[in-house]
């Protein structure tokens, strides 16, 4: 609510001076409220504002104005209320909607913030705020979050800010400690007892998690074996600066299986299913990937995903359905001139969110 309201008047709306009240046009009024016009109209309806009449033209009070938005019912207006059909989440209307949208801006908090040396220290985190957006649209407040690539604990972290409850699962117990010293460093002490770190290779972990107990499943796998493979450029910067190139030496690291089909059938069988398992009906999962390179041929590691999972019978019961896919930007990444000046060599600065449904089978 702003209550320290500063009025320009240099737009051509009335602005009369009687006896110290100040009455502006119903264009200006509905300005100062920033509500619609639809909605101011129910605020004259209902009598919360009445027009002062100046001749032939309708005014408003600007301090009826201001004490119009104290009232919780100017908040109703302004911000929207939940709908009491909403299972999904606690969002209002008004905050739903640009949810929908199927692009978004990666929003990270830059490398020289405070709180993201820890984040830094792996090689491929996702910024936890995009995270909390995706946290906020699929679960209510308390509801059951799990991450089967836990990584240092980005969607742990979304989740304790916005007071969900998750279950991080990461092979490499170096990732595992820092996750928990993220949030009791970053977040606040005792705030990592909350949540459910597991370490331990999720093909082993998942099974042990009962069927349909989570409400959101959230995640980002290894890209294959392509940190391995990455661009020397950014792998020298990272070894100047004493950071990881990639994630384990373990057998167990999906990011260390060699031939690319056998990595997409443990990732579908023995993680992603798995998950869809643990997953109530009518419950998401949205999992984070991009294409990359091999050599010379295009990986389009989102279609192969997307071909394996849309439709998958879920061990158990049910089936997986593509909701969407919504595409991360990563407009802030440096351009490199890799094909130039013979061919085009995409800079791949998007990801894609894959948005799968849980669904009982049959359902159209
Ligand atoms: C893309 S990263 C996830 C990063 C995470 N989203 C974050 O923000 O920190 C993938 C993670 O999966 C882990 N991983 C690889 N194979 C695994 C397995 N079999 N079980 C559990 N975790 C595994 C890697 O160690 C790595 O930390």
């Amino acid at each position: 609510m702003n209550n320290q309201l500063e009025l320009s008047f240099d737009d051509n709306e009335t602005k009369i001076e009687n006896n110290d009240e100040i009455l502006v046009s119903a264009a200006k009024a509905m300005k100062i409220l920033e509500i619609s016009r639809h909605n101011f109209e129910k605020v004259i309806q209902e009598g919360l504002l009445s027009p002062v009449y100046d001749e032939k033209k309708k005014l408003y009070n600007v301090d009826d104005i201001k004490k119009f938005m104290k009232t919780d019912r100017y908040d109703e207006l302004a911000n929207g209320t939940v709908d009491p059909r909403n299972n999904l989440n606690d969002l209002t209307g008004k905050d739903w909607l640009p949810e929908t949208k199927s692009f978004f801006y990666q929003k990270g908090l830059g490398a020289n913030h405070p709180e993201a040396q820890i984040e830094k220290l792996h090689p491929a985190p996702y910024s936890f705020q995009d995270i909390g957006h995706l946290v906020n649209f699929f679960t209510k407040r308390g509801m059951m979050v799990l991450d089967p690539f836990g990584g240092v604990g980005s969607t742990a972290k979304a989740c304790e800010i916005n007071g969900r409850k998750c279950t991080s699962i990461e092979l490499s117990p170096v990732w595992h400690e820092l996750s928990i010293k993220r949030l009791e460093e970053e977040v606040g002490q005792g705030t990592s007892e909350k949540h459910n770190f597991i370490n331990g290779d999720s093909c082993d972990e998942l099974i042990k998690i009962p069927t349909e107990s989570i409400d959101f499943v959230v995640t980002s796998p290894p890209y294959w074996g392509i940190l391995n493979k990455q661009d020397q450029k950014v792998k020298k910067n990272r070894v100047a600066n004493n950071l990881e190139t990639k994630y384990s030496e373990s057998e167990k690291d999906l990011g260390n299986v060699e031939n690319y089909d056998q990595f997409i059938d443990i990732l579908v069988n023995k993680i992603f299913l798995q998950c869809a398992r643990t997953l109530k009906y009518g419950k998401y999962m949205a999992i984070v990937v991009s294409d990359f390179r091999d050599k010379s041929d295009y990986i389009s590691f989102h279609s192969d995903l997307i071909h394996e999972l849309n439709k998958a019978e879920i061990p158990e019961g049910g089936i997986l359905k593509l909701q969407g896919t919504k595409i991360l930007l990563q407009n802030h990444k440096s351009l490199l001139p890799y094909g130039y000046p013979f061919a085009y060599v995409e800079n791949i600065h998007h990801q894609y969110v894959l948005i799968l449904k849980k669904e009982k089978q049959g359902k159209k």
